[in-house]
């Protein structure tokens, strides 16, 4: 099985693409620059960076660009395989609620890899999102009887 240990081989590409990445992030407000990078079946990756904006709530995570750029190229559900995040920050940094979520409707088991210059931990997407909200839940009951 692949992806199993943080330094598993398999995790270099994605780690050289969330580094690469990293150095396009936009982030003049918050000056925290973040990489990411979705590996998909088939082994293509895809790479994001945190895109900031003047007006603040606009701004957009790592995760998440890496996410819809993975979608654009073609990812389906199901076809999500692991995803790198990585920072220069001392203390790891973990995906954000909102990003849990958004990557949730894709795999809910996906293995996540947190990484700085000198440190990895890895998780499992489901452990970091217990108890997610998804399409099972949007029922036609529920719908009808909130
Ligand atoms: N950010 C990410 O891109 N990913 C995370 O996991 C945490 C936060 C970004 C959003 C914002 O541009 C900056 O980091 C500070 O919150």
């Amino acid at each position: 099985m692949l992806f199993q240990t943080p330094t598993a081989p398999e995790w270099e590409p994605l780690l050289i693409a969330a580094w690469r990445a990293r150095e396009h992030a936009h982030a003049p407000y918050s000056r925290f620059r973040v990489g990411a990078a979705l590996q998909w079946a088939g082994g293509d990756i895809s790479p994001g960076c945190n895109v900031e904006n003047a007006s603040y709530p606009l701004c957009l995570c790592a995760e998440r660009t890496a996410l819809c750029a993975a979608v654009a190229q073609g990812m389906a559900p199901g076809q999500a395989q692991a995803l790198v995040v990585v920072t220069q920050a001392e203390s790891l940094t973990p995906p954000c609620g909102a990003c849990r979520q958004a990557l949730s409707e894709f795999a809910e088991d996906l293995p996540v890899l947190l990484a700085n210059r000198t440190e990895r931990s890895l998780h499992l997407l489901g452990d970091l999102l217990p108890l997610a909200f998804t399409g099972r839940n949007l029922c036609k009951d529920s719908a009808i009887h909130p």
